[in-house]
């Protein structure tokens, strides 16, 4: 391939990646493609990373959440321990995003037992970000922003 002809290409090239780009940067309109339940997250989380949340919480999570998120039926039994909902109807929206990201990532112990295990190592920070953005779409609208609302007070 000759010099000029490659040096074309490149031109060529770069003036279509704008076109091309443009194209692909088009809002997605997450919310539309979500069920109508589904509380619109803000700030917005992108469609792809609530697709990657719903894969990696059905692979990694739903066996002892659900698969809706809704926790075990025994989760409030007492001296029982199976997991609770993560849906926004336990106690995970009383919880910071700091205390849900530590419980995922270190796990839960109880009397000295691992009850939930951690995924450190095994999830990244942002499939961890991606799990709870999903989650969190599942909060009732209005839980999802008293939750946004304590996190924005400063403790004390
Ligand atoms: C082996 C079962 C099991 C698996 C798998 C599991 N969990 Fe848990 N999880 C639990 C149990 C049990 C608890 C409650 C621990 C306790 O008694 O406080 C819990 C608690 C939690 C909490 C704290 C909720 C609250 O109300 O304070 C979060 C957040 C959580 N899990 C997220 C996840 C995510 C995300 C995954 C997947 C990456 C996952 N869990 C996988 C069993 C599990």
């Amino acid at each position: 391939m000759n010099q000029r002809y490659a040096l074309c290409i490149v031109l060529i090239a770069l003036a279509v990646l704008p076109l091309a780009c443009g194209k692909k940067e088009e809002p997605a309109a997450p919310t539309s493609a979500a069920p109508a339940s589904v509380a619109a997250p803000e700030p917005p989380v992108s469609i792809a990373a609530l697709n990657r949340g719903a894969g990696l919480y059905q692979e990694h999570c739903a066996q002892c959440h659900g698969p809706e998120a809704q926790g075990h039926p025994d989760w409030q039994t007492p001296g029982v321990t199976a997991a609770p909902p993560l849906d926004g109807t336990g106690n995970d929206w009383k919880r910071s995003r700091a205390e849900l990201v530590a419980a995922i990532r270190n796990g839960v112990k109880r009397d000295g037992a691992q009850v939930m295990p951690s995924w450190n190592g095994r999830l990244s920070d942002n499939e961890i970000d991606d799990i709870i953005a999903w989650f969190q779409a599942l909060w009732p609208p209005e839980v999802y922003s008293q939750w946004r609302r304590k996190q924005a007070t400063p403790k004390g």
